[in-house]
C-alpha cells in the first residue's frame, strides 16, 4: 500500500498560495501555477522582487529587504513520522511512515482508501468511526478512530466495515455477515451514516456472547448496553435493537437458560 504523496506546490495553488516547503508563504500572485499564468517565480526570488517593486513605486514604510505585502515568512513545517504496520481485514499493510499525530480514521480514508468508517462528531462521542481490534487473547473490542492515533494500531489486527462481507477473488461481495443480513431485513437505518459503527458494535457483542453466553433474562439489557454508545440521528434505536436481538436469539450458543 502506497502512502499518498503531498504535492506542496499543488497545495499552495489550491489554498490561496500558501506554500510551506520553502518556509515562505507566497501570496496568490506569487504562486503562478494556475492555468495560463506566467511561469512560476521561485518563492525565494519573488519576495525580494516584490519588495523592490513596492519601494520603487514610492510606497512608504517598506524597508529595503523587508517582505512585501502578501509575502509572509513562516518557519518550516516538519511532520515527525513513525512507521506503521498493521493487519487490516486479513491483509498486512506497511510498514508505512505516517505523521505521528495522524488520526486513525484519516489513515484509513487517505492511505488505505477504506472510507466505510464514518467521521461523525470527531470528538469520541457518536462512535460512528469505530473499528474492531482483534486482540491476541482471542477477544475483540471497538476502538474509536477519530480520537485514536494511527500509530496506536501499530502491530495490531483490525477489522473495518469493509471486512465483514464475504468476497470472491475479484473482490466482489458474495455474502454478508449475519448482523448485516438482519440489519437489511429490519431496515435498520435511514441515511446509514451510523450503520458501520452499529455493525461493528453488534459484531463485537456476538463474538463476546460466543465466548460467554448471556442468560436469557439478561439479553435485552446486554444488547442495550452494547449499542448504547452509538448515536443515531435518523431512526432511533429500535430497528437496530430488534435486528441484533434476533441474531442473538436465533444463533445457537449465545443464550443460556438462567441457572
Ligand atoms: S466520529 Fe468518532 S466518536 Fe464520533
Ligand atoms: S441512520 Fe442516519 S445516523 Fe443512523
Amino acid at each position: 500500500m502506497t502512502a499518498p504523496k503531498q504535492d506542496l506546490t499543488s497545495a499552495a495553488s489550491q489554498t490561496g498560495g500558501v506554500a510551506v516547503a520553502s518556509g515562505v508563504v507566497v501570496g496568490a500572485a506569487g504562486a503562478a501555477s494556475a492555468p495560463g499564468a506566467a511561469p512560476a517565480t521561485p518563492a525565494s526570488a519573488a519576495a525580494p522582487a516584490a519588495a523592490s517593486a513596492a519601494s520603487g513605486s514610492g510606497s512608504a514604510g517598506v524597508a529595503a529587504g523587508a517582505p512585501a505585502a502578501g509575502v509572509v515568512e513562516r518557519p518550516l513545517t516538519h511532520f515527525r513520522t513513525l512507521p506503521l504496520s498493521i493487519k487490516v481485514n486479513g491483509a498486512i499493510v506497511g510498514p508505512t511512515d505516517v505523521p505521528a499525530g495522524l488520526m486513525m480514521i484519516d489513515y484509513l480514508h487517505e492511505y488505505l482508501h477504506l472510507t466505510g468508517s464514518r467521521l461523525g462528531c470527531g470528538q469520541g462521542i457518536c462512535h460512528a468511526c469505530v473499528v474492531i481490534v482483534d486482540k491476541p487473547d482471542g477477544t475483540s473490542e471497538e476502538v474509536r478512530t477519530c480520537i485514536t492515533g494511527a500509530n496506536f494500531f501499530h502491530g495490531k489486527t483490525i477489522r473495518t466495515i469493509e471486512g465483514h462481507a464475504k468476497r470472491n477473488d475479484a473482490g466482489e461481495v458474495i455474502g454478508v455477515s449475519p448482523i448485516q443480513q438482519k440489519f437489511l431485513e429490519h431496515f435498520s437505518f435511514q441515511c446509514g451514516y451510523c450503520t458501520p459503527g452499529f455493525v461493528n458494535a453488534a459484531t463485537v457483542l456476538i463474538e463476546r456472547l460466543q465466548r460467554q453466553p448471556v442468560a436469557r433474562d439478561k439479553v435485552e439489557t446486554t444488547i442495550t448496553e452494547a449499542l448504547n454508545d452509538h448515536i443515531c440521528r435518523c431512526t432511533g434505536y429500535v430497528r437496530y435493537y430488534e435486528a441484533v436481538k434476533e441474531v442473538v436469539l436465533t444463533t445457537p450458543g449465545l443464550v443460556k437458560e438462567a441457572a
